[in-house]
């Protein structure tokens, strides 16, 4: 059902509480907390500057990273408040919290037209158990309601399913940002009746995580094109041998079923002829999780299904990547979700890089339409330099998926119907 958007409200002098997914990437330097990608601060600027141009008194709530109710300093929205008053142009007043009288009064002091951060609501455990009084807590500073945040609208949490509810029930409007009503049109109403051919290519790790949506797209699609490592779960399923690829052993009957799916409906089914595998040598540096880093030696192309024993693969190979290119090339539409390989080291990148200049040149010369689901496939569109040649790119990860999914985000049923 059609949600109410920001054009519909009249926001002059109305203090408005706009969730944001300001989850960005931070690193450590010199001590100080860098953002390293700002896309998702830059993508709400337009609703920003909306609500700003109609008078509105804007109240930003946002998460970052995953505190489980504790004041993280290293996940403080500071340095996101000052990032956003950069590329605002306009002054941006932080509060250390997201409740309480600190907040009450900063917010009854706000001019219109002018922008306050809060804290990050995760500060606070009852943040993510949606408790009622803490959502009864955080709109007391709301009037209206708006909802930018799609990378975060998956969550039933306070501050995006909580918050609209208790305004909504006091009589106050609840709608969706300019950001938000973009994510809606390109990855659901654009692909309801997707200009033919339709293709989708899907990679990343796990099959677990792709296989509803792709259950959902065997549907739709006239072409699913499978690479990154889940395409060695289906290879496995296949009763190829798969040596030290990454594959879910549980998953069989599910690649099984999919492919048996394809053929019922008669959607081309395509998975890897050929690879690029490197063999694992465990080192005796740790990763971030206290895990040992595992060093690819020896990368190579093998043109046999079966994966030699001491391998792994990690990208697609290059007669796959021709194939893969081949069918990109004749379509209308794309839907990409997951790289192809280990992108990001370069021994890994071709099989993606080929993908996506394939997609890129399609959009651009053909007017092809390109949708990109968030999270990986947007990194690696960005590093290739190609993230402003295709339609669009999801600033959702997770939200993206289940939206594919085709389930309802509690996010967006939380809003007020047109
Ligand atoms: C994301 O980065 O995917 C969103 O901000 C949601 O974050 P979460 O997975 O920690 O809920
Ligand atoms: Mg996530």
């Amino acid at each position: 059902m059609a949600k109410l958007t920001v054009r519909d409200l009249n926001t002059r002098g109305k203090r408005v509480f706009l969730r944001v997914d300001y989850n960005v990437p931070l690193e450590e330097k010199d001590g100080r907390m860098v953002i390293t990608d700002a896309t998702r601060i830059v993508e709400t600027l337009p609703t920003l500057k909306l609500l700003i141009e109609q008078g509105g008194k804007l109240v930003l709530a946002a998460h970052l990273g995953r505190p489980k109710g504790q004041r993280e300093p290293s996940m403080s929205l500071r340095p996101v408040a000052a990032k956003l008053a950069d590329l605002l142009g306009c002054n941006v007043n932080f509060v250390d919290d997201c409740i309480g009288p600190k907040v009450e009064q900063v917010v009854n002091a706000m001019q219109s037209g002018t922008v306050v951060l809060l804290e990050n609501v995760r500060f606070y455990a009852e943040e993510e158990a949606n408790d009622p009084a803490f959502a009864e807590n955080l709109a007391k500073v709301a009037d209206l309601y708006v909802n930018d945040a799609f990378g975060a609208a998956h969550r039933a949490h306070a501050s995006t399913e909580g918050v609209p509810r208790v305004i909504a029930r006091r009589g106050g409007q609840c709608a969706a940002g300019l950001l938000m009503e973009r994510e809606l049109k390109f990855l659901g109403e654009e692909l309801e009746n997707p200009a033919r051919p339709f293709v989708v290519i899907l990679g990343g790790a796990k099959v677990s995580d792709k296989i509803l949506v792709i259950d959902r797209l065997l549907e739709k699609a006239n072409s699913i094109l499978i690479g990154g490592a889940m395409a060695y779960t289906f290879r496995l399923a296949q009763g190829y041998k798969v040596g030290k690829s990454l594959v879910e052993h549980d998953k069989l009957d599910v690649a099984k079923s999919a492919l048996a799916k394809a053929k019922e409906r008669k959607v081309q089914f395509l998975l890897p002829t050929d690879d690029v595998v490197a063999d694992p040598v465990k080192t005796d540096k740790l990763d971030k999780k206290g895990k040992p880093i595992i060093e690819w030696q020896n990368p190579r192309v093998t043109s046999d299904p079966n994966c030699p024993d001491d391998a792994a693969g990690l990208d697609i190979g290059p007669a796959t990547a021709k194939a893969y290119i081949e069918v990109v090339s004749k379509a209308k539409t794309i839907l990409w979700n997951g790289p192809m390989g280990l992108f990001e080291d370069k021994r890994f990148a071709e099989g993606t890089n080929a993908v996506a200049r394939a997609v890129a040149e399609v959009t651009q010369k053909n007017g092809a339409k390109s949708i990109i689901g968030g999270g990986d496939s947007v990194k690696a569109l960005n590093k290739a330099k190609l993230g402003d040649k295709v339609t669009f790119m999801s600033t959702g990860g997770g939200a993206s998926l289940e939206f594919l999914e085709g389930n309802v985000l509690p996010g967006v049923a939380a809003l007020t119907d047109k």
